[in-house]
């Protein structure tokens, strides 16, 4: 969506996968969904580092409202769980440098039964912009499909209406899929993100069943990709209960590689401090953030390996190397049996950014080095051709 936002891909937390639809602030005051945690949150990220990281958005998912719209039609936050209001919240979360982001639905209830947009689609986006928000995640549950596109379509109007710079973070094709092919060009000119598969959860085969999806559609959802609109596989669910470290890497590089929103979900108040320095890594943010703004693909899949490559700005190219067998230890890659070796003719100056930091100095077409692996991990590197003059092909080409 050409509104001038998510030039790179969106960086921030969201509540849903780690807290969910929690709303007994009874019995579970820290972590229920209410003002409260989403202040918190912004004030870790102020102190913790993860501002400073890039990490910018504040966001909350389902849940938030009151079960009735008040008399002039307009959603209201709950008033136990938000007494002062999502206006002052936001006016809270921009005291700290950050943005807010909050969720409805195109339908006529939100997936979690809360009240949906469908017939206030102008009102909601005035409601909210009132209020100061910077970012609307827009669910699609309880619409018929064949009215999405024009309901998605029209939010997108009226939050432009408005006047005010929101990001629309959309579910469109997630809910179309099904049916049939979404059409990616109309997407991309409405959305700043969208959804294209099933919700992440804090597990591995999660994670994977993401992978396999994007990379089984890769040439479609490919080239919808770039500055200004991205494909969003969900959620970042590191530091949380589910994912080995090994497998965090494995996230965090694959995020980086798609060029996908950097969503956490998790608590930021209480998150061990080896996740905490993989979601700080400034050269997989880097990557993440690249200003040539191309979404990297899977490349190669061979042996339970899977490669993946993202060409990034300076004729770099960032790969991620997956080692997907689940038995035995670390197992060698060469790096000549990288795809995109081939453009390291007749060198390549080679960093290792996980799992740690290392520079593999010079290396030439016919190097024999390996690296290796952890199973369920990833490896990865970034690619700089060394010669000056190369006249022939480059992977921004390929
Ligand atoms: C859907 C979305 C999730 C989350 C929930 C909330 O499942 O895909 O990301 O927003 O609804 O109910």
């Amino acid at each position: 969506l050409d509104n001038g936002l998510a030039l790179k891909p969106t960086m921030g937390w969201l509540h849903w996968e780690r807290f969910m639809c929690n709303t007994d602030c009874d019995r579970d005051p820290d972590n229920c969904i209410s003002e409260r945690l989403y202040m918190q949150m912004a004030d870790v990220m102020v102190k913790e580092g993860w501002k400073d990281a890039g990490y910018e958005y504040v966001c909350i998912d389902d849940c938030w409202p009151s079960h009735q719209r008040d008399a002039q039609g307009r959603l209201q936050a709950d008033p136990n769980r938000f007494p002062g209001g999502i206006k002052k919240l936001a006016d809270y979360v921009h005291s700290k440098g950050l943005k807010l982001g909050i969720y409805a639905d195109v339908g006529k209830k939100t997936c979690a039964g809360y009240p949906g947009s469908f017939g206030y689609y102008e009102t909601d986006a005035q409601t909210f912009a009132d209020w100061g928000v910077d970012l609307l995640k827009y669910d699609g549950c309880y619409l018929d499909w064949q009215l999405l596109g024009e309901g998605y379509i029209n939010m997108s109007k009226a939050l432009n209406k408005t006047g005010k710079s929101i990001l629309y973070s959309c579910e469109w094709p997630l809910y179309e899929w099904p049916f049939h092919q979404p059409n990616y060009t109309a997407i991309r000119e409405t959305c700043n993100h969208w959804r294209n598969f099933a919700d992440v959860y804090d597990s591995w085969s999660s994670i994977k069943t993401i992978l396999d999806w994007s990379a089984d559609h890769q040439d479609i959802i490919v080239p919808a990709a770039g500055p200004g609109g991205w494909n969003d596989p969900d959620m970042l669910v590191i530091g949380n209960f589910g994912l080995s470290h090994d497998q965090q890497e494995s996230q965090m590089a694959l995020w980086a590689i798609m060029a996908a929103p950097l969503l956490m979900s998790n608590d930021l108040r209480d998150i061990c401090p080896r996740s905490k320095e993989l979601l700080q890594n400034k050269h997989i943010i880097a990557i993440s953030q690249d200003p040539l703004g191309k979404q990297g693909y899977r490349t190669a899949k061979m042996d339970s390996f899977e490669v993946w490559e993202r060409p990034l700005s300076e004729k770099r190219l960032a790969v991620a190397i997956l080692n997907k067998q689940e038995i035995g230890g670390p197992r060698g890659y060469l790096l000549a049996a990288i795809p995109g070796w081939k453009f390291c003719n007749p060198k390549c100056s080679v960093i290792q950014i996980l799992p740690q930091y290392k520079d593999m100095g010079v290396q030439p077409i016919q190097s024999d080095i390996m690296v290796h692996v952890n199973p369920s991990g990833t490896t990865l590197l970034t690619l700089t051709p060394t010669s000056s003059n190369t006249t022939g092909l480059h992977w921004q080409d390929m």
